[in-house]
C-alpha cells in the first residue's frame, strides 16, 4: 500500500470515529446536551461531508429582495465556490451564475444596475434573463447559436423577503418549513424595507461558532458585558420549541431588562413597525432558518445575516440592516446609519474576538465536547440539526 493510500485510509478512519460521536449525542434532552464535539467544528473532512447533506441540498440565503428594488439591480455572490449574481428582471427575479459560458470569467461583480452584464474578457454581453445578446466575431465559428446560450439558473425561491437558493434542485419547497415565522412576521411588509447599511466580516472560525454566537445571549455576560449585557442580559432569554414537522426555523427571544423604560427600543428615532404591542417592542427576536440564514428583529429594523462557509475554519459574514422606506425622509438618516454602523461593528467585533479564541481552543487535543447552558437551546437545535441531516444517505 503506497503512503497517499495509507494516509487517506487514516483520514477516512478519522471521519468515521468523528461521524459516530456526533451521532453519540443525538436524543439527549437539553438538560444533559453536549455541544457537538470540537472536531466538527474543525475538520475538512467533515467540511466536505457537510457540503455534500447539508448546503448542497438545502436552500441557502444568499441576499434580501431590499437589494434588488428596481428592474436591472443586481448583485454579486460567491457561495461553495461557485460565483452567482442575483438579478431583477422586468419579469422576476433570478439567480444565475455569472461564469462567461465562453472562458469562464465572471460577468459581473460587486452589485449594481444594469441592462446588459459585458464580459471583461472578450465582451460577450447578456441579458437580464441570462440570454446571450452579444457575441464579438463569432460569426466564423461553425454552427454556434447564440440564441441557445444562456447563464444558467440556479433554483431560487424568496420567503420573507429573503432569496434562497438550492443546488440540488430537490429540496422540498422552503415557505411551508418556515409557516410559523411567516406568521410572525404579519406586522412587517417586506417589500417596504430598504437596506440602511451593510456590513461584511472575514471570519477565522466554523460557520457553526458564526451561527451559534448569534442565536444565544447567553455570552452576553462576557463578550459583551460592557455594551450588549446592560440593557439586555442573556439570563432573561429563552429558546422556542419547535413545533412544526421538519420545521425549518429556531428563534430566541431576548427581552430589554425590567427596568429599562420601553423608550430605550426607540432611541435611534427611526420609524417603526406598526402593530407591535408594548411587550413585543421590549423583545427582541433571533431567528435562525437552517443552515446559513440569521435574522435578528426589533421594534423598527431587521438585522438580516447570511452565513458563506468558505473551510472548515473559514467564514464569510454579510449583514444588510433593514429599516421602512419612509426612514430615508429623516433629515439625519445618512447620518444615523453610519453612527448605527460603527456601534454595529463594535458588537461584531466583540462576537469575533471570542469566537476567534473559540476556534484556536477548538483545535486543542484537550477539547471535549462542552456541556450547555439553559440558555443554549438554538445551539443544542443546531446540534441535532446536523446530527440529522448529516446522516442522511449519501
Ligand atoms: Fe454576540
Amino acid at each position: 500500500m503506497n503512503a497517499n493510500v495509507t494516509l487517506r485510509n487514516a483520514l477516512d478512519g478519522d471521519l468515521d470515529r468523528l461521524l459516530a460521536e456526533v451521532q453519540a449525542g443525538a436524543g439527549q434532552d437539553l438538560s444533559v446536551a453536549e455541544t457537538l464535539p470540537a472536531a466538527a467544528y474543525t475538520s475538512e473532512a467533515f467540511f466536505e461531508l457537510e457540503k455534500q447533506r447539508i448546503f448542497r441540498r438545502e436552500w441557502l440565503a444568499i441576499g434580501h429582495i431590499a437589494q434588488l428594488q428596481k428592474a436591472g439591480d443586481y448583485f454579486t455572490i460567491d457561495i461553495l465556490g461557485e460565483p452567482l449574481m442575483a438579478v431583477r428582471g422586468p419579469d422576476r427575479i433570478r439567480v444565475m451564475s455569472r461564469t462567461c459560458l465562453h472562458r469562464w470569467a465572471p460577468v459581473a461583480s460587486g452589485s449594481g444596475n444594469t441592462k446588459l452584464f459585458s464580459c471583461p474578457f472578450h465582451r460577450w454581453g447578456y441579458g437580464l434573463d441570462g440570454q446571450l445578446k452579444v457575441a464579438p466575431f463569432m460569426d466564423k465559428a461553425e454552427g454556434f447559436d447564440p440564441k441557445a446560450c444562456s447563464l444558467p439558473e440556479i433554483r431560487s425561491e424568496i420567503v420573507l423577503g429573503t432569496i434562497y437558493i438550492n443546488f440540488s434542485g430537490d429540496a422540498p419547497p422552503l415557505a411551508p418549513r418556515l409557516k410559523g415565522m411567516i406568521e410572525e412576521f404579519a406586522h412587517i411588509d417586506i417589500d417596504d424595507l430598504i437596506v440602511g447599511f451593510s456590513m461584511e466580516f472575514n471570519c477565522p472560525f466554523n460557520w457553526k461558532i458564526a451561527v451559534e454566537t448569534f442565536m444565544e445571549c447567553y455570552h452576553h455576560i462576557g463578550a459583551h458585558a460592557k455594551t450588549l449585557q446592560p440593557h439586555s442580559p442573556g439570563e432573561l432569554s429563552w429558546g422556542e420549541d419547535m413545533h412544526e414537522p421538519d420545521q425549518g426555523w429556531v428563534c430566541l427571544r431576548h427581552p430589554l431588562r425590567e427596568d429599562v423604560p420601553t423608550e430605550f427600543v426607540h432611541k435611534s428615532g427611526l420609524p417603526s413597525f406598526e402593530g407591535m404591542t408594548e411587550e413585543q417592542e421590549r423583545i427582541g427576536s433571533l431567528y435562525h432558518v437552517f443552515p446559513l440564514n440569521l435574522i435578528g428583529t426589533s421594534a423598527d429594523a431587521v438585522r438580516w445575516t447570511t452565513i458563506l462557509p468558505l473551510s472548515a475554519n473559514r467564514t464569510w459574514w454579510i449583514r444588510h440592516f433593514l429599516v421602512r422606506k419612509d426612514a430615508r425622509d429623516m433629515p439625519n438618516f445618512d447620518e444615523l446609519m453610519q453612527t448605527m454602523k460603527t456601534n454595529g461593528a463594535v458588537i461584531a467585533e466583540e462576537d469575533v474576538e471570542v469566537n476567534t479564541l473559540q476556534q484556536i481552543g477548538a483545535y486543542s487535543s484537550y477539547a471535549k465536547a462542552g456541556r450547555l447552558s439553559h440558555l443554549e437551546k438554538p445551539v443544542w437545535q443546531l446540534a441535532d440539526y446536523v446530527r440529522e441531516r448529516m446522516a442522511r444517505p449519501a
